[in-house]
């Protein structure tokens, strides 16, 4: 392992706001993360697959009484994000490290209030179906753990991933408010996504590729 990714993982250990394996919370935050980590009575907002945090953190500049938790697997990209809210006294904003296939782990039934996808690996193989983060598995794990009426959103370079993904949400009776654009940039959902753009967002627009962009909700 590279000497920097390795310094990064050791210093993740210290670091408040990424919780991870070993840490002496960490199996104890599933219902708890208001009363236990953030110390306040805020909704949460949770980025799945965040990468550095750069939506998560840009979501929290914006919205002040609102709790974001980043999930990833890759640690030496939730230090980046890590060290920017900490610099910025972000307190609200938390990184959590785990595969999102055990997110039903760490959330409690409606302990979520929002949701955003982004970027996330198109995973184009047939046989990596189950492993695209708006598959069938994982939206029905995110509907236990959203409120009534919580919100998902979902940006994505990819045409792929996105038909895909409406086709799934099209095939299901418990969505609501579907709303989507295959150009955000161009469309009138311009306002929605508070002007955050990640670095791989800013890679495919400037290699001229659309911003796809969708918003919905779990009937209950
Ligand atoms: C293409 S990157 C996008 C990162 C970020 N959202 C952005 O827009 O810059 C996808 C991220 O999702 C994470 N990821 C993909 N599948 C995951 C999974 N099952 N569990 C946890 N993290 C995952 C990867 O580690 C990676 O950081």
């Amino acid at each position: 392992m590279p000497r920097a990714k390795k310094k990064r993982f050791h210093e993740n250990k210290e670091l408040p706001n990424i919780l991870q394996d070993g840490d002496e919370n960490f199996n104890e935050l599933k219902g708890h993360w208001n009363t236990k980590h953030f110390k306040n009575d805020w909704p949460i907002t949770v980025e799945m697959g965040c990468g550095k945090g750069e939506y998560t953190i840009g979501l929290a500049k914006v919205f002040k009484e609102r709790n974001f938790i980043g999930v990833d697997i890759k640690g030496d990209r939730l230090w980046v994000g890590s060290k920017q809210a900490i610099d910025l006294k972000l307190e609200q904003v938390a990184f959590l490290r785990t595969l999102i296939h055990n997110i039903d782990g760490f959330f409690a039934p409606a302990e979520i209030d929002t949701l955003w996808i982004t970027f996330p690996d198109p995973r184009p193989k047939d046989r990596d179906e189950k492993r695209r983060l708006t598959s069938p598995r994982f939206l029905n794990m995110y509907k236990g753990l959203l409120k009534p009426q919580g919100q998902v959103f979902f940006k994505t370079d990819n045409t792929g991933l996105f038909e895909y993904t409406l086709e799934v949400l099209k095939e299901r009776t418990d969505i609501i408010d579907l709303e989507y654009t295959f150009d955000l940039y161009n469309s009138d959902y311009i306002d929605d996504h508070h002007g955050i753009k990640t670095n791989f967002e800013q890679k495919y627009l400037d290699l001229g590729e659309p911003i796809k962009y969708m918003k919905f909700r779990f009937k209950r």
